[in-house]
């Protein structure tokens, strides 16, 4: 076990703030782990697990222990005529595992391609991208109950996946860490064109060309024109998740903004967060170092010495006038500490 103290977090944290946590482990095996939660436990420590730190704004210090889960592996568990079962360490950079995949012939994550983060932070959030959510290929995933170190098996199911959601936000929230997950994956190639602007970004291939490596290839392409990479500029990806309104709502405003994007969400529309924002003037917007992406109004990005503080500011000004203009709420999916 090894403990730093006064710990800056600049390089743990995508949006690159300079917050200092009291303590600081890099965790390597699920023994570190469990050596590492005792200690906090004796000295009364609150905690956080990170993984790289891609869903995290920290608007101040934190005073307890940060622990950045660095557990690796990926193997090969099992296989049926049409599936491998394969299970990654929850320190398993996300895409890295995805290609590993790919390369492997291990079909289905490729539209997830790219996606900032860990394996085991993936499923917390049931992380989804261009028409793909992880709760289509998770399989199972193992997790150690911080109260009493015991390691527990959860079927998807378990896990009570939905849009950006799971039981480890809901009524499990810091309980439990992820330390592996299995993914179901294909041996056939099915890509999924359900994403328009996937489609259209393939739109000028034959059906063969169409391989899960052409669908990543693309994926990466769509998400480096309009997402900043956080080693450059730093961001969280989306702030706010879309919200989901009712059909009314959603009819009412679209007499006055005919123009406005939605998805039929169940029996609601999920709207997107990008464009309410957009038509309510922040997108480009900069002060100082904060600002709101350029090329897409959810990412708000750190052009270099902003703190924590002002981009949180910066959020709730964007929520008032969101909220002002549309009557919609709109809610923070990066975790903000
Ligand atoms: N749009 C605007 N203005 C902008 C950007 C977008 O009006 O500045 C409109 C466009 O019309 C576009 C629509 O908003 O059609 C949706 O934009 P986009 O396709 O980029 O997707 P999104 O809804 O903003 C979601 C996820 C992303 C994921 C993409 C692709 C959430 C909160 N975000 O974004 O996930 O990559 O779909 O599937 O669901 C993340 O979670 O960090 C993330 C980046």
């Amino acid at each position: 076990m090894h403990i730093q103290e006064n710990f800056n977090l600049k390089k743990f944290n995508t949006f690159h703030i300079p917050a200092h946590a009291k303590y600081f482990s890099d965790v390597l095996s699920v023994d570190d782990l469990l050596e590492v939660l005792v200690f906090c436990q004796q000295h009364a420590l609150p905690f956080m697990i990170i993984g790289q730190g891609s869903n995290l704004l920290f608007k101040q210090d934190y005073p307890g222990l940060i622990i950045e889960l660095n557990i690796k592996g990926i193997e090969l568990v099992d296989e049926t005529k049409d599936h491998f079962y394969v299970k990654a360490q929850g320190g398993e950079n996300w895409h890295d595992f995805v290609q590993f995949c790919l390369q492997q012939g291990y079909y289905g994550l490729e539209n997830l391609s790219l996606i900032p983060g860990t394996v085991g932070a993936a499923p917390v959030q049931n992380i989804g991208a261009y028409g793909v959510e992880i709760s289509e290929f998770l399989f199972e995933l193992e997790a150690l109950e911080i109260s009493t170190g015991k390691r527990l098996t959860f079927s998807k199911h378990d896990c009570q996946l939905s849009y950006r959601q799971s039981i480890f936000k809901a009524e499990l929230k810091d309980r439990y860490v992820i330390t592996n997950a299995t993914f179901k994956l294909l041996k056939r190639a099915q890509p999924n064109l359900s994403y328009p602007a996937l489609r259209d970004a393939l739109k000028d291939m034959t059906e063969s060309e169409i391989t899960p490596q052409a669908v990543s290839n693309a994926v990466c392409e769509i998400r480096m024109s309009k997402l900043p990479n956080p080693i450059d500029l730093g961001n969280a990806g989306s702030f706010f998740w879309n919200p989901i309104i009712s059909s009314e709502k959603y009819l009412s405003l679209q007499k006055t903004y005919p123009d406005i994007v939605a998805y039929a969400h169940e029996s609601s529309y999920k709207i997107a967060a990008a464009w309410l924002i957009d038509k309510a003037g922040w997108k480009g917007y900069r002060k100082g170092d904060v600002g709101v992406h350029k090329e897409h109004a959810l990412v708000l990005v750190n052009y270099g010495e902003a703190s924590g503080a002002e981009l949180y500011d910066l959020s709730v000004r964007i929520q008032q006038s969101v909220q002002e203009m549309f009557n919609i709420e709109l809610q923070p999916e990066v975790r903000i500490i």
